[in-house]
């Protein structure tokens, strides 16, 4: 892909990611600009991190359709308005249908806060603090039809502590998914992906780069 690519980012609160998604873009970490942030809670503060970065911002509230595929197909037209090369979801608190699956195919990318496939769904952290593993993380990947199941682009270790509550092992997880989101838009925009089956296979290179490293504050 070309050092043209488009990013829609798609948000429902803080949009933490796609700070960090901006910003690598607009230190060249990542062959993209972001063409369009859309929300379906007009109050996210994700817009307003897009407009500060006078990216448009958009809202399509999930309470105006009279169902999930409605839905999806009005934010498959704002997206493709805006002739996104690829849409990454990123703290979007919305189950997509294959509406929305089939218009992008395998340009779709989620990031979730555990290390799947366990603990998928809401509250990753919450999750894994109460089944009592040692070590959690977070995972970007492929969408596909089910809820955080598709192929795994790219996952970050984080230990979970004695004295961890969720909010500190959330925290320290967020940080991690703010270094492997940017890596994984851009192994996929450079054209190094390849899914076979369940598994990614990244091309050009023997490992993921930065694959191991940790972020010294975890
Ligand atoms: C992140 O933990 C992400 O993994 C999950 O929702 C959270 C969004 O955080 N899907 P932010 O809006 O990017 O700050």
């Amino acid at each position: 892909m070309s050092s043209e690519s488009v990013l829609a980012v798609l948000v429902s609160g803080s949009g933490s990611n796609l700070q960090a998604i901006i910003d690598a873009s607009e230190r060249g970490d990542i062959p993209a600009r972001v063409g369009v942030v859309v929300s379906n809670k007009a109050d996210a503060y994700g817009l307003v991190r897009a407009r500060k970065h006078g990216i448009p911002a958009e809202v399509v509230d999930h309470r105006a359709f009279g169902n999930r595929e409605e839905f999806d197909a009005r934010l498959v037209e704002v997206i493709r308005s805006y002739r996104a090369d690829l849409v990454c979801l990123a703290g979007f608190m919305r189950v997509v249908t294959p509406v929305f699956l089939r218009a992008f195919p395998q340009r779709i990318l989620n990031i979730h806060p555990a290390l799947l496939p366990s603990f998928p769904g809401t509250h990753g952290p919450r999750q894994a603090l109460q089944y009592g593993v040692r070590f959690s993380g977070c995972t970007v990947h492929f969408l596909d039809e089910g809820v955080d199941t598709g192929p795994v682009i790219v996952q970050a270790v984080v230990p979970v502590y004695e004295d961890d509550t969720e909010d500190a092992l959330a925290g320290r997880i967020l940080k991690e998914e703010h270094r492997i989101y940017p890596m994984a838009i851009r192994l996929c925009l450079e054209g190094k992906l390849a899914i076979s089956g369940r598994r990614v296979i990244v091309r050009g290179t023997d490992r993921i780069p930065d694959f191991s490293r940790r972020n010294p504050d975890c």
